[in-house]
Protein backbone atom coordinates (compact mmCIF):
# COMPACT_ATOMS: atom_id res chain seq x y z
CA UNK A 1 0.00 0.00 0.00
CA UNK A 2 2.71 2.11 1.18
CA UNK A 3 4.66 1.50 -2.66
CA UNK A 4 1.81 1.88 -4.11
CA UNK A 5 1.03 5.15 -2.83
CA UNK A 6 4.63 6.36 -3.50
CA UNK A 7 4.89 5.17 -6.80
CA UNK A 8 1.18 6.38 -7.81
CA UNK A 9 2.32 9.88 -6.53
CA UNK A 10 5.03 9.97 -8.56
CA UNK A 11 3.68 9.12 -11.51
CA UNK A 12 1.74 12.39 -11.41
CA UNK A 13 3.93 14.78 -9.48
CA UNK A 14 7.57 15.25 -9.19
CA UNK A 15 8.45 14.82 -6.29
CA UNK A 16 7.19 13.75 -2.51
CA UNK A 17 9.04 16.75 -0.71
CA UNK A 18 8.69 15.43 2.56
CA UNK A 19 7.76 11.74 3.54
CA UNK A 20 6.48 12.80 7.24
CA UNK A 21 3.38 15.11 5.63
CA UNK A 22 3.11 12.63 2.67
CA UNK A 23 2.41 9.65 5.33
CA UNK A 24 0.19 11.73 7.22
CA UNK A 25 -1.94 12.79 4.24
CA UNK A 26 -1.96 9.71 2.87
CA UNK A 27 -2.99 7.85 6.81
CA UNK A 28 -0.20 5.68 6.13
CA UNK A 29 2.60 5.42 9.24
CA UNK A 30 5.62 6.59 8.56
CA UNK A 31 7.83 4.25 9.30
CA UNK A 32 6.40 1.69 6.60
CA UNK A 33 7.33 4.61 4.20
CA UNK A 34 10.31 5.20 5.46
CA UNK A 35 11.26 0.73 4.99
CA UNK A 36 9.32 0.81 1.55
CA UNK A 37 11.23 3.86 -0.03
CA UNK A 38 14.83 2.36 0.98
CA UNK A 39 13.73 -0.64 -1.10
CA UNK A 40 12.33 1.13 -3.87
CA UNK A 41 15.59 3.66 -3.60
CA UNK A 42 18.02 0.32 -4.18
CA UNK A 43 16.06 -1.13 -6.78
CA UNK A 44 16.72 2.69 -8.34
CA UNK A 45 12.80 2.86 -9.18
CA UNK A 46 12.94 6.47 -6.54
CA UNK A 47 15.30 8.46 -5.45
CA UNK A 48 15.48 9.43 -2.17
CA UNK A 49 17.10 12.28 0.12
CA UNK A 50 17.30 12.20 3.57
CA UNK A 51 16.19 15.26 5.29
CA UNK A 52 15.97 16.15 9.18
CA UNK A 53 14.13 17.91 11.22
CA UNK A 54 14.18 18.85 14.88
CA UNK A 55 11.27 18.87 16.60
CA UNK A 56 10.15 19.78 20.03
CA UNK A 57 8.38 17.46 22.24
CA UNK A 58 6.77 17.70 25.63
CA UNK A 59 8.41 15.39 28.54
CA UNK A 60 6.32 13.57 30.94
CA UNK A 61 6.94 16.79 33.16
CA UNK A 62 5.79 19.22 30.71
CA UNK A 63 2.88 17.10 29.23
CA UNK A 64 1.72 17.03 32.93
CA UNK A 65 1.66 20.95 33.02
CA UNK A 66 -0.05 21.13 29.98
CA UNK A 67 -2.84 19.64 31.12
CA UNK A 68 -3.05 20.77 35.00
CA UNK A 69 -1.09 24.08 34.60
CA UNK A 70 2.10 25.11 35.90
CA UNK A 71 3.36 24.22 39.38
CA UNK A 72 3.65 28.00 40.10
CA UNK A 73 0.08 28.59 39.02
CA UNK A 74 -0.99 25.82 41.02
CA UNK A 75 0.96 27.36 44.49
CA UNK A 76 -0.49 30.50 43.20
CA UNK A 77 -4.14 29.39 42.59
CA UNK A 78 -4.10 27.98 46.60
CA UNK A 79 -3.61 30.89 47.81
CA UNK A 80 -6.71 32.65 48.75
CA UNK A 81 -7.26 36.07 49.52
CA UNK A 82 -6.87 36.59 53.20
CA UNK A 83 -3.50 34.73 53.03
CA UNK A 84 -2.08 31.40 54.17
CA UNK A 85 0.38 29.82 56.28
CA UNK A 86 3.30 28.15 54.67
CA UNK A 87 2.80 24.92 55.82
CA UNK A 88 -0.91 25.40 54.82
CA UNK A 89 -0.32 26.21 51.38
CA UNK A 90 2.07 23.27 51.53
CA UNK A 91 -0.70 21.13 52.26
CA UNK A 92 -2.83 22.25 49.92
CA UNK A 93 -0.80 21.61 46.62
CA UNK A 94 1.35 18.79 48.42
CA UNK A 95 5.35 19.19 49.02
CA UNK A 96 6.28 18.59 45.19
CA UNK A 97 4.52 21.36 43.59
CA UNK A 98 5.20 23.32 46.53
CA UNK A 99 9.01 23.14 46.47
CA UNK A 100 9.19 23.51 42.42
CA UNK A 101 6.42 26.35 42.05
CA UNK A 102 7.25 28.65 45.09
CA UNK A 103 10.23 30.03 43.96
CA UNK A 104 9.01 30.57 40.24
CA UNK A 105 5.73 32.47 41.47
CA UNK A 106 7.70 34.59 43.91
CA UNK A 107 10.41 35.37 40.75
CA UNK A 108 7.14 36.51 38.74
CA UNK A 109 6.23 38.71 42.19
CA UNK A 110 2.56 36.84 42.00
CA UNK A 111 2.96 36.51 45.72
CA UNK A 112 4.61 37.97 48.52
CA UNK A 113 5.32 37.01 52.46
CA UNK A 114 4.18 38.85 55.03
CA UNK A 115 4.99 37.98 58.80
CA UNK A 116 3.54 34.56 59.11
CA UNK A 117 1.14 34.39 56.14
CA UNK A 118 1.33 34.59 52.23
CA UNK A 119 -0.58 36.79 50.45
CA UNK A 120 -1.20 37.07 46.72
CA UNK A 121 0.58 39.99 44.79
CA UNK A 122 -1.46 40.38 41.93
CA UNK A 123 -5.44 39.66 41.66
CA UNK A 124 -5.13 37.28 37.93
CA UNK A 125 -1.61 35.96 36.80
CA UNK A 126 -1.07 34.03 33.19
CA UNK A 127 -0.18 30.57 33.05
CA UNK A 128 2.44 31.21 30.74
CA UNK A 129 4.50 28.01 30.88
CA UNK A 130 1.52 26.08 30.49
CA UNK A 131 0.54 28.31 27.28
CA UNK A 132 3.72 27.64 25.83
CA UNK A 133 3.52 24.06 26.68
CA UNK A 134 0.71 24.00 24.97
CA UNK A 135 1.77 25.82 21.56
CA UNK A 136 4.71 23.61 21.27
CA UNK A 137 2.38 20.64 21.49
CA UNK A 138 0.56 22.36 19.02
CA UNK A 139 3.74 22.66 17.00
CA UNK A 140 3.65 26.50 17.20
CA UNK A 141 6.12 28.64 17.08
CA UNK A 142 7.69 30.03 20.27
CA UNK A 143 10.59 32.15 20.91
CA UNK A 144 13.87 30.66 21.59
CA UNK A 145 14.48 32.15 24.96
CA UNK A 146 11.44 30.63 25.96
CA UNK A 147 12.49 27.31 24.37
CA UNK A 148 15.20 27.44 26.37
CA UNK A 149 13.91 28.02 29.44
CA UNK A 150 11.62 25.28 29.20
CA UNK A 151 14.38 22.77 28.65
CA UNK A 152 16.25 23.80 31.43
CA UNK A 153 13.26 23.02 33.01
CA UNK A 154 13.29 19.87 31.70
CA UNK A 155 9.35 20.65 30.38
CA UNK A 156 10.40 19.53 26.65
CA UNK A 157 13.46 18.40 24.81
CA UNK A 158 14.33 18.14 21.14
CA UNK A 159 14.36 15.40 18.72
CA UNK A 160 15.43 14.71 15.14
CA UNK A 161 13.01 13.45 13.24
CA UNK A 162 14.27 11.93 9.81
CA UNK A 163 12.59 11.11 6.71
CA UNK A 164 12.80 11.27 3.03
CA UNK A 165 12.57 13.57 0.21
CA UNK A 166 11.66 11.49 -3.29
CA UNK A 167 11.70 11.71 -6.76
CA UNK A 168 11.43 9.04 -9.53
CA UNK A 169 14.55 7.07 -9.82
CA UNK A 170 16.06 5.73 -13.30
CA UNK A 171 14.07 2.54 -12.75
CA UNK A 172 10.80 4.01 -12.47
CA UNK A 173 7.75 1.97 -13.04
CA UNK A 174 4.17 2.11 -11.46
CA UNK A 175 4.58 -1.19 -10.48
CA UNK A 176 7.40 -2.73 -9.18
CA UNK A 177 8.15 -6.05 -11.47
CA UNK A 178 8.89 -8.94 -9.37
CA UNK A 179 12.19 -9.86 -9.83
CA UNK A 180 12.58 -13.59 -10.94
CA UNK A 181 14.81 -16.27 -8.98
CA UNK A 182 14.79 -18.60 -11.60
CA UNK A 183 15.25 -18.91 -15.34
CA UNK A 184 13.53 -21.22 -16.57
CA UNK A 185 13.39 -23.24 -20.12
CA UNK A 186 10.38 -21.39 -20.74
CA UNK A 187 11.27 -18.35 -20.20
CA UNK A 188 14.35 -18.95 -22.84
CA UNK A 189 11.93 -20.85 -25.86
CA UNK A 190 9.23 -17.55 -25.13
CA UNK A 191 11.71 -14.96 -24.96
CA UNK A 192 10.77 -13.87 -21.55
CA UNK A 193 14.12 -13.63 -20.73
CA UNK A 194 14.72 -10.10 -22.35
CA UNK A 195 12.62 -8.28 -20.22
CA UNK A 196 12.99 -9.91 -16.93
CA UNK A 197 14.59 -8.71 -13.88
CA UNK A 198 16.63 -11.18 -12.03
CA UNK A 199 16.95 -10.92 -8.23
CA UNK A 200 20.48 -10.32 -7.16
CA UNK A 201 21.99 -12.80 -5.49
CA UNK A 202 22.34 -12.39 -1.79
CA UNK A 203 25.41 -13.47 -0.69
CA UNK A 204 25.18 -12.62 2.86
CA UNK A 205 21.73 -15.09 3.18
CA UNK A 206 21.77 -17.87 5.82
CA UNK A 207 20.89 -20.74 3.31
CA UNK A 208 18.97 -24.02 4.42
CA UNK A 209 21.18 -26.16 6.97
CA UNK A 210 22.88 -28.22 5.32
CA UNK A 211 21.42 -31.68 5.30
CA UNK A 212 24.49 -34.38 5.89
CA UNK A 213 24.86 -37.72 6.03
CA UNK A 214 24.94 -39.45 8.70
CA UNK A 215 26.73 -42.70 9.95
CA UNK A 216 25.03 -45.81 10.87
CA UNK A 217 26.32 -46.96 14.63
CA UNK A 218 27.34 -49.99 12.76
CA UNK A 219 29.83 -48.36 10.70
CA UNK A 220 30.63 -46.16 13.28
CA UNK A 221 31.29 -49.22 15.49
CA UNK A 222 33.13 -51.08 12.69
CA UNK A 223 35.49 -47.64 12.31
CA UNK A 224 36.43 -47.59 15.81
CA UNK A 225 37.19 -51.50 15.78
CA UNK A 226 39.54 -51.07 12.03
CA UNK A 227 41.85 -48.53 14.55
CA UNK A 228 41.87 -50.83 16.67
CA UNK A 229 43.09 -53.46 14.22
CA UNK A 230 45.73 -50.97 12.88
CA UNK A 231 46.97 -49.84 15.75
CA UNK A 232 47.72 -53.38 16.51
CA UNK A 233 49.29 -53.55 13.66
CA UNK A 234 46.82 -56.01 11.41
CA UNK A 235 46.38 -55.51 7.64
CA UNK A 236 42.63 -55.76 6.35
CA UNK A 237 41.53 -58.75 4.35
CA UNK A 238 39.76 -58.18 0.95
CA UNK A 239 36.15 -58.91 1.92
CA UNK A 240 34.49 -58.03 -1.10
CA UNK A 241 33.23 -61.38 -2.74
CA UNK A 242 29.76 -62.37 -0.65
CA UNK A 243 29.11 -65.48 -3.14
CA UNK A 244 31.51 -67.84 -2.04
CA UNK A 245 32.29 -71.56 -2.97
CA UNK A 246 31.31 -74.56 -0.40
CA UNK A 247 35.02 -75.26 -0.71
CA UNK A 248 36.27 -72.26 0.84
CA UNK A 249 33.60 -71.90 3.59
CA UNK A 250 33.57 -75.23 4.40
CA UNK A 251 36.27 -77.75 3.09
CA UNK A 252 39.13 -76.34 3.23
CA UNK A 253 38.78 -75.15 6.74
CA UNK A 254 38.14 -79.37 7.40
CA UNK A 255 34.61 -79.36 7.61
CA UNK A 256 32.88 -82.50 7.05
CA UNK A 257 30.31 -82.38 4.07
CA UNK A 258 27.69 -83.88 6.29
CA UNK A 259 27.97 -81.45 8.73
CA UNK A 260 24.63 -79.64 9.53
CA UNK A 261 25.27 -76.28 8.93
CA UNK A 262 25.98 -77.52 5.02
CA UNK A 263 22.07 -77.89 4.87
CA UNK A 264 20.46 -75.26 3.34
CA UNK A 265 18.62 -74.62 6.32
CA UNK A 266 21.44 -73.38 8.33
CA UNK A 267 22.80 -71.48 4.58
CA UNK A 268 22.23 -69.65 1.45
CA UNK A 269 23.15 -71.67 -1.52
CA UNK A 270 23.24 -69.96 -4.61
CA UNK A 271 20.79 -71.20 -7.60
CA UNK A 272 22.47 -69.29 -10.28
CA UNK A 273 25.41 -69.79 -10.73
CA UNK A 274 25.18 -73.08 -8.46
CA UNK A 275 28.23 -73.79 -8.41
CA UNK A 276 32.19 -72.62 -8.87
CA UNK A 277 34.43 -73.57 -11.91
CA UNK A 278 37.19 -72.47 -10.56
CA UNK A 279 39.30 -74.11 -7.39
CA UNK A 280 43.36 -74.56 -7.03
CA UNK A 281 43.49 -78.42 -7.77
CA UNK A 282 46.36 -79.75 -6.15
CA UNK A 283 45.17 -78.06 -3.28
CA UNK A 284 41.37 -79.51 -3.62
CA UNK A 285 43.14 -82.99 -4.27
CA UNK A 286 45.22 -83.00 -1.25
CA UNK A 287 41.71 -81.62 1.33
CA UNK A 288 40.04 -84.24 -0.24
CA UNK A 289 42.73 -86.74 0.80
CA UNK A 290 42.88 -85.12 4.38
CA UNK A 291 38.71 -85.41 4.81
CA UNK A 292 38.93 -88.92 3.48
CA UNK A 293 41.54 -90.58 5.14
CA UNK A 294 43.73 -87.84 6.79
CA UNK A 295 47.18 -87.22 6.91
CA UNK A 296 49.44 -84.73 8.92
CA UNK A 297 48.92 -86.56 11.93
CA UNK A 298 45.00 -86.95 11.68
CA UNK A 299 42.97 -90.13 10.83
CA UNK A 300 40.36 -87.42 8.58
CA UNK A 301 36.33 -88.35 8.77
CA UNK A 302 36.76 -91.31 6.71
CA UNK A 303 34.10 -90.91 4.59
CA UNK A 304 33.82 -90.30 0.57
CA UNK A 305 34.37 -86.41 -0.28
CA UNK A 306 32.66 -85.32 -3.10
CA UNK A 307 33.94 -82.55 -5.42
CA UNK A 308 30.26 -81.10 -6.25
CA UNK A 309 29.39 -80.68 -2.66
CA UNK A 310 32.67 -78.56 -2.46
CA UNK A 311 32.11 -76.39 -6.15
CA UNK A 312 28.57 -75.31 -4.65
CA UNK A 313 28.17 -71.60 -4.51
CA UNK A 314 26.81 -69.82 -1.78
CA UNK A 315 26.32 -66.64 0.96
CA UNK A 316 29.30 -67.07 2.73
CA UNK A 317 28.49 -68.10 6.37
CA UNK A 318 31.19 -66.43 8.18
CA UNK A 319 34.64 -64.14 6.91
CA UNK A 320 36.89 -67.61 8.15
CA UNK A 321 36.43 -68.21 4.12
CA UNK A 322 38.31 -65.33 3.02
CA UNK A 323 41.17 -65.93 6.07
CA UNK A 324 41.15 -69.38 4.41
CA UNK A 325 41.88 -67.91 1.24
CA UNK A 326 44.15 -65.77 2.42
CA UNK A 327 46.16 -67.88 4.14
CA UNK A 328 46.37 -70.41 1.23
CA UNK A 329 47.78 -66.89 -0.71
CA UNK A 330 49.70 -66.99 1.79
CA UNK A 331 51.52 -70.55 1.57
CA UNK A 332 51.91 -70.59 -2.16
CA UNK A 333 54.96 -67.54 -1.41
CA UNK A 334 58.18 -67.71 0.92
CA UNK A 335 56.53 -67.57 4.26
CA UNK A 336 56.39 -64.38 6.21
CA UNK A 337 54.12 -63.76 9.25
CA UNK A 338 50.99 -61.44 8.83
CA UNK A 339 48.38 -60.69 11.27
CA UNK A 340 44.96 -59.79 9.14
CA UNK A 341 41.96 -58.86 10.00
CA UNK A 342 38.35 -58.30 8.27
CA UNK A 343 34.62 -56.84 9.16
CA UNK A 344 32.10 -57.53 6.97
CA UNK A 345 28.79 -59.40 5.83
CA UNK A 346 28.00 -62.87 6.04
CA UNK A 347 24.65 -64.78 6.03
CA UNK A 348 23.31 -67.98 7.68
CA UNK A 349 19.55 -68.98 6.41
CA UNK A 350 18.13 -68.20 10.31
CA UNK A 351 14.66 -67.63 11.70
CA UNK A 352 14.38 -63.54 12.25
CA UNK A 353 14.08 -62.83 16.20
CA UNK A 354 15.19 -59.99 18.34
CA UNK A 355 18.81 -60.90 18.54
CA UNK A 356 19.26 -62.61 15.12
CA UNK A 357 18.77 -61.45 11.34
CA UNK A 358 19.85 -63.27 8.32
CA UNK A 359 22.64 -61.08 7.69
CA UNK A 360 25.07 -59.79 10.10
CA UNK A 361 28.49 -58.94 10.40
CA UNK A 362 31.42 -60.44 11.56
CA UNK A 363 34.80 -58.94 13.42
CA UNK A 364 37.56 -61.46 12.72
CA UNK A 365 41.39 -61.57 13.23
CA UNK A 366 44.10 -63.87 12.57
CA UNK A 367 47.72 -64.28 13.50
CA UNK A 368 50.30 -66.47 11.50
CA UNK A 369 53.71 -67.13 12.44
CA UNK A 370 55.88 -69.90 13.47
CA UNK A 371 55.16 -71.50 16.85
CA UNK A 372 52.56 -69.66 18.04
CA UNK A 373 51.13 -70.91 21.22
CA UNK A 374 47.34 -71.02 22.96
CA UNK A 375 49.10 -68.69 24.82
CA UNK A 376 49.60 -66.02 22.57
CA UNK A 377 45.92 -66.18 21.54
CA UNK A 378 44.75 -65.30 24.79
CA UNK A 379 47.28 -62.72 25.06
CA UNK A 380 45.94 -61.02 22.19
CA UNK A 381 42.37 -61.48 22.69
CA UNK A 382 43.17 -59.71 26.25
CA UNK A 383 45.16 -56.70 23.98
CA UNK A 384 42.10 -56.56 21.62
CA UNK A 385 39.02 -56.88 24.32
CA UNK A 386 40.80 -54.11 26.34
CA UNK A 387 40.84 -52.02 23.71
CA UNK A 388 37.21 -52.55 23.49
CA UNK A 389 36.89 -51.27 27.22
CA UNK A 390 36.58 -55.38 28.12
CA UNK A 391 39.53 -55.77 31.00
CA UNK A 392 37.79 -58.65 32.34
CA UNK A 393 37.93 -62.26 30.12
CA UNK A 394 37.04 -65.58 30.86
CA UNK A 395 37.61 -68.52 27.95
CA UNK A 396 35.94 -71.74 27.86
CA UNK A 397 36.48 -74.91 25.43
CA UNK A 398 34.71 -74.95 23.00
CA UNK A 399 34.35 -76.94 19.34
CA UNK A 400 35.10 -75.77 15.88
CA UNK A 401 36.12 -78.06 12.76
CA UNK A 402 38.71 -75.91 12.05
CA UNK A 403 40.58 -75.19 15.40
CA UNK A 404 41.80 -77.03 18.31
CA UNK A 405 41.85 -76.04 20.62
CA UNK A 406 38.45 -73.98 20.47
CA UNK A 407 37.58 -71.53 23.37
CA UNK A 408 34.37 -68.94 23.63
CA UNK A 409 35.50 -66.10 25.40
CA UNK A 410 33.65 -64.22 27.79
CA UNK A 411 33.19 -61.02 29.09
CA UNK A 412 31.60 -59.52 31.75
CA UNK A 413 29.35 -57.06 31.39
CA UNK A 414 29.54 -54.74 34.24
CA UNK A 415 26.04 -53.37 33.55
CA UNK A 416 24.07 -56.95 33.64
CA UNK A 417 26.04 -58.04 36.16
CA UNK A 418 27.17 -61.40 35.02
CA UNK A 419 29.98 -62.56 32.30
CA UNK A 420 28.65 -62.84 28.86
CA UNK A 421 30.14 -64.15 25.73
CA UNK A 422 31.50 -62.45 23.39
CA UNK A 423 33.52 -64.14 20.80
CA UNK A 424 34.68 -67.45 19.54
CA UNK A 425 38.38 -68.00 19.14
CA UNK A 426 40.49 -71.23 18.58
CA UNK A 427 44.15 -72.82 16.86
CA UNK A 428 43.55 -73.44 13.21
CA UNK A 429 44.35 -76.96 13.17
CA UNK A 430 46.91 -78.75 10.89
CA UNK A 431 44.57 -80.45 9.39
CA UNK A 432 43.88 -76.98 7.91
CA UNK A 433 47.13 -75.67 7.29
CA UNK A 434 49.38 -77.90 6.04
CA UNK A 435 47.35 -79.07 2.89
CA UNK A 436 47.48 -75.74 1.76
CA UNK A 437 51.45 -75.35 2.21
CA UNK A 438 52.70 -73.69 5.18
CA UNK A 439 55.26 -74.78 6.77
CA UNK A 440 55.18 -77.30 9.58
CA UNK A 441 55.78 -74.95 12.44
CA UNK A 442 53.73 -72.26 11.49
CA UNK A 443 50.65 -71.93 13.97
CA UNK A 444 47.49 -69.73 13.28
CA UNK A 445 45.41 -67.99 16.03
CA UNK A 446 41.95 -66.43 15.19
CA UNK A 447 38.97 -64.99 16.76
CA UNK A 448 35.77 -64.16 15.81
CA UNK A 449 32.74 -62.12 16.61
CA UNK A 450 29.89 -60.12 15.55
CA UNK A 451 29.78 -56.22 14.76
CA UNK A 452 26.20 -56.44 16.26
CA UNK A 453 26.54 -57.19 19.55
CA UNK A 454 28.78 -54.81 20.79
CA UNK A 455 27.16 -52.00 18.84
CA UNK A 456 24.12 -53.05 20.32
CA UNK A 457 25.63 -53.22 23.72
CA UNK A 458 27.17 -49.38 23.14
CA UNK A 459 23.81 -48.06 22.03
CA UNK A 460 21.67 -49.52 23.99
CA UNK A 461 19.22 -51.07 21.68
CA UNK A 462 17.91 -54.93 22.33
CA UNK A 463 16.24 -55.69 19.54
CA UNK A 464 18.23 -56.31 16.41
CA UNK A 465 16.01 -55.06 14.04
CA UNK A 466 16.09 -51.51 15.38
CA UNK A 467 19.70 -51.39 14.49
CA UNK A 468 19.74 -53.14 10.88
CA UNK A 469 17.21 -53.79 8.11
CA UNK A 470 14.37 -51.89 6.83
CA UNK A 471 12.43 -51.43 10.13
CA UNK A 472 15.25 -48.94 11.16
CA UNK A 473 14.08 -45.82 12.33
CA UNK A 474 16.02 -42.99 10.38
CA UNK A 475 15.97 -40.81 13.03
CA UNK A 476 17.94 -43.12 14.96
CA UNK A 477 21.02 -42.49 12.59
CA UNK A 478 20.91 -38.42 12.67
CA UNK A 479 20.55 -38.60 16.66
CA UNK A 480 23.08 -41.32 17.37
CA UNK A 481 25.58 -40.02 19.17
CA UNK A 482 29.71 -40.53 18.17
CA UNK A 483 31.05 -44.60 19.21
CA UNK A 484 33.77 -43.98 22.09
CA UNK A 485 34.78 -47.28 22.08
CA UNK A 486 36.86 -48.19 25.44
CA UNK A 487 37.21 -44.54 26.32
CA UNK A 488 37.54 -44.47 29.97
N1 LIG B 1 34.10 -68.47 12.17
C1 LIG B 1 33.70 -68.51 13.54
C2 LIG B 1 32.20 -68.20 13.66
O1 LIG B 1 31.59 -67.99 12.65
C3 LIG B 1 34.50 -67.59 14.39
C4 LIG B 1 35.90 -68.04 14.50
C5 LIG B 1 36.87 -67.41 13.75
C6 LIG B 1 36.26 -69.06 15.37
C7 LIG B 1 38.19 -67.81 13.82
C8 LIG B 1 37.58 -69.44 15.48
C9 LIG B 1 38.50 -68.84 14.71
O2 LIG B 1 31.64 -68.13 14.73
Amino acid sequence: MAEDAILGYLEKNEEIPDSGKFAEEFGIDHDEIVNVTKSLNAYGLVLSQDIKRESLVLTDEGKLYADTGSPEMQVFSAIPPEGISPDELQRKVGPSVFKIGFGPAKQNEWLERGKQLIFRKKEHVDDKVKGLLSQIQAEKMVEPGEIAALKRRKLIISQTWKGYSIIKGPNYALKRKKAATDLTREDLQSGAWKDMELKEYNFNAKGLPPEGGHLHPLLKVRKQLKDIFLQMGFEEMPTNNFVESSYWNFDALFQPQQHPARDSHDTFFLKDPSTTKLLPEDYVERVKCVHESGGYGSRGYGYDWKREEANKNLLRTHTTAVSSRMLYALAQKPFAPKKYFSIDRVFRNEAVDRTHLAEFHQIEGLICDRGLTLGDLIGVLHDFFSRLGMKKLRFKPAYNPYTEPSMEIFSYHEGFGKWVEIGNSGMFRPEMLLPMGLPDDVRVVAWGLSLERPTMILYGIDNIRDLFGHKVDLGLMKKNPICRIGLE
